[in-house]
């Protein structure tokens, strides 16, 4: 990775360390990748400012990174809410939907993001694209036992997709925290990013994709020399505190 976009992404980690901070998270959700640990790194330098906080993750690598940090980490199973989340994403849009998943994650990450009250996004100026789907696919994570099924149905769809596969360490496919087979969607010409979801999700044995749709409040951009915050109108948003 380019230095130019480490320094952007470590800026905007500091920023969104600061709201965070401003919010005074009780139950924090961490998502995954390495703008999350960027963000934990960070985080762990500053960790006098949130000592009564206590963390869910998205993944069991960053819990782990956490416990090792002598933070304090819950499981996600018995929280009920959570009140800040902090994740990194593949692709930003205008609108803030997002392509998100590249670690695997995209699964326990939305259900992190949807049980959120406020949901801040970490990435760098490379992730702004005008369309989603400019650079990367859409994970579609799958139950095993329909994976068969699935892909039939993807490709009748005509959809260009690729089963997600380990470039080291074992032989064969990538399965997520969630023992789901992650199956990258190239998105077609004409999609919609809300069609294309709706269309993927109605299919039996999809657990979930990497979609984000309105599941965003405020993203931090990183750039070599500032940072700059987007938001959300807030009428817009779904909040877990509305349920
Ligand atoms: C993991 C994710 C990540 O947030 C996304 O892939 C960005 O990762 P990175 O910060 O390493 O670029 O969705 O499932």
């Amino acid at each position: 990775m380019a230095s130019e976009v480490i320094v952007a992404r470590k800026r905007a980690c500091e920023e969104a360390l600061k709201r965070v901070v401003e919010l005074k998270p009780r139950i924090m959700g961490i998502g995954t990748g390495s703008t999350v640990e960027l963000f934990v790194e960070v985080l762990s330098k500053r960790r006098e400012n949130l000592r009564e906080t206590a963390y869910v993750c998205s993944s069991l690598h960053t819990c782990h990174i956490l416990s090792e940090k002598g933070f304090t980490v819950l499981h996600l199973g018995s929280t009920t809410s959570i009140d800040v989340y902090v994740d990194g994403a593949d692709e930003v849009d205008s609108e803030l939907n997002m392509i998100k998943g590249g670690g695997a994650a995209a699964t326990l990450e939305k259900i992190l993001a949807y049980g959120s009250k406020y949901r801040i996004y970490v990435i760098d100026y490379t992730k702004l694209v005008k369309k989603l789907g400019e650079k990367h696919a859409i994970p579609v994570e799958v139950l095993p036992e329909a994976l068969g099924i699935v892909l039939t149905r993807l490709r009748m769809l005509g959809l260009n997709i690729s089963i997600r596969t380990l470039t080291s360490g074992k032989y064969g496919f990538v399965m997520s925290d969630t023992r789901g087979v992650i199956i990258d969607v190239k998105p077609p010409n004409w999609w919609s990013p809300r069609d294309l979801e709706k269309v993927i999700r109605s299919i039996p044995g999809v657990v979930e994709t990497g979609l984000f749709i309105d599941l965003a409040d405020e993203v931090f951009v990183g750039y070599p020399d500032r940072v700059e915050v987007l938001r959300k109108p807030r009428k817009n948003n779904f909040r877990a505190e509305e349920f």
